[in-house]
């Protein structure tokens, strides 16, 4: 997309719109967070809450950024300006910390899906494994996730957003997105079935599926705020992606049934996810407990070298996953980028430049231990995107609840109240659940 001192453009398409939003919200928060999620949080209790969470708190605060983008057409920081002006000007200065925080190990992680669509080509870890020897795709993940490895993909990772974005080529991203959606789709259709002839099959679709509320009950004060940070991170909420998106939208659109539609596929390729990664594990006798921040990369890499052509199948996975890691990565530089070219008046190829390399130093340290990962994930996820969405609720549907109701009836015919229904499901419940995620999520941030 273009910003600055082009003049601005607006969606060619509404599914030009849609495709972006979805670029955004699918990449690494379904595919490598949510089974990790999942899997510390004890299974299909966390699913209920987290559906939960999605569909009565993710849903509404995924309206509160339409309208403001879409109202104010402008970049995040921008529109948070335009939108409330005074002291809520550094709500916007919050997002672009957040975008910092969140690339740098992002990027890292990105750079671990780099390496496997090498690992596949070069056979590294596939013809090694089959689903009885899980220590073999565990050594291979350990190899690679620190040192100079990580290091080095790290750094191709970053390159990559910097070059799409320094172009500022939109169509290709739209194109990215169009390809990658059905490709998830299918690579991981065929995977999940390969996972359901697998001997663990049905003892992980227990786990996976039905949910033990003897634990949720013992255990909510771990799952709500879980919850909560996989929610925001997984939409792209928290810090004004969505705000950005929507600043290109025309006023005939719908944003509930644009809302709905990426929520959908987002909530959709992530129970996929689930359904190949937990049979694999399972198998293979791993405890999906255990599994931390690798669980994705080794469940896979054991399952392709138990198949026909699982480096083919492993090159196609890892590379439609990177696809969609660098359209979400693309998401995050780009709340950045448009606010060092509107604000402070840079080029947009300095801007990028300089950016990026600023978040390829912050991600260093997370190469030098998995540890990192969780600690920056942790105080992004739980702490710096719940704390942006309480301040959107709380300016939007507190402070300026009529201009939001009216932005929102742009575009929708009969509205029945619903809008009322959204403006008070905001204002209280969903702000009650926030805060008390952020309360729960600090708590585990410092001890
Ligand atoms: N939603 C993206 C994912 O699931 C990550 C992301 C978070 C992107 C926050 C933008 C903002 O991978
Ligand atoms: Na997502």
């Amino acid at each position: 997309m273009s910003t600055g001192n082009d003049t601005r453009e607006t969606w060619s398409t509404r599914l030009g719109f849609i495709l972006a939003a979805v670029g955004s919200a699918v990449g690494l928060g379904n595919i490598w967070r949510f089974p990790f999620q999942v899997g510390q949080e004890g299974g299909a209790a966390f699913i209920v809450v987290y559906l939960a969470f999605v569909l009565v708190i993710g849903f509404p605060a995924m309206m509160v950024e339409f309208v403001v983008g879409r109202k104010t057409g402008l970049n995040t920081v921008g529109a948070i300006r335009e939108f409330a002006g005074g002291a809520w000007t550094y709500l916007g200065s919050l997002f672009v910390f957040i975008g910092f925080v969140i690339l740098a190990y992002y990027s890292v992680v990105g750079g671990w899906v780099l390496r496997y669509v090498l690992g596949s080509v070069t056979g590294g870890y596939v013809g090694t494994t089959g689903p009885e020897e899980a220590p073999v795709a565990q050594q291979y993940f350990g190899e690679i996730a620190t040192g100079l490895d990580a290091l080095a993909f790290h750094a191709l990772f970053m390159l990559l957003v910097v070059v799409i974005v320094a172009l500022g080529v939109k169509r290709g991203i739209e194109l990215g997105v169009k390809i990658m959606v059905p490709a998830i789709a299918l690579i991981f259709g065929v995977l999940a079935v390969y996972a359901f002839t697998l001997p663990g099959a049905a003892e992980a679709y227990s786990y996976y599926l039905s949910p033990d509320l003897d634990y949720l009950l013992a255990n909510w004060q771990s799952i709500v705020p879980a919850a909560a940070g996989q929610g925001f991170f997984t939409l792209s909420l928290g810090m004004g992606v969505m705000i950005t998106y929507a600043s290109y939208l025309s006023e005939d659109e719908n944003l509930g049934i644009d809302g709905a539609t990426i929520v959908g596929f987002n909530t959709g390729i992530s129970i996929l996810t689930g359904l190949v990664v937990f049979p694999i594990l399972f198998s293979a006798g791993v405890d999906p407990g255990e599994g931390g921040a690798g669980a994705i990369f080794v469940s896979v890499a054991q399952a392709l070298g138990d198949i026909q052509f699982g480096w083919l199948l492993g090159v196609l996975f890892f590379g439609t996953v990177a696809i969609a890691a660098l359209s979400s990565a693309i998401s995050l530089i780009e709340v950045i980028v448009s606010y060092a070219i509107d604000e402070l008046g840079v080029t947009r190829r300095r801007a990028t430049v300089l950016i990026g390399s600023g978040i390829f130093l912050l991600g260093v340290p997370v190469t030098v231990d998995t540890d990192m990962v969780t600690l920056y994930d942790i105080f992004a996820a739980k702490i710096l995107l719940v704390v942006g969405g309480i301040l959107l609720v709380v300016l939007v549907a507190w402070r300026h609840a009529d201009d939001a109701i009216a932005e929102l009836g742009k575009g929708i015919d009969s509205f029945a109240g619903i809008d009322r229904v959204w403006l008070w499901t905001v204002r209280v419940p969903v702000l009650v659940v926030l805060v008390v995620s952020l309360a729960l999520g600090i708590l585990e941030f410092v001890s």
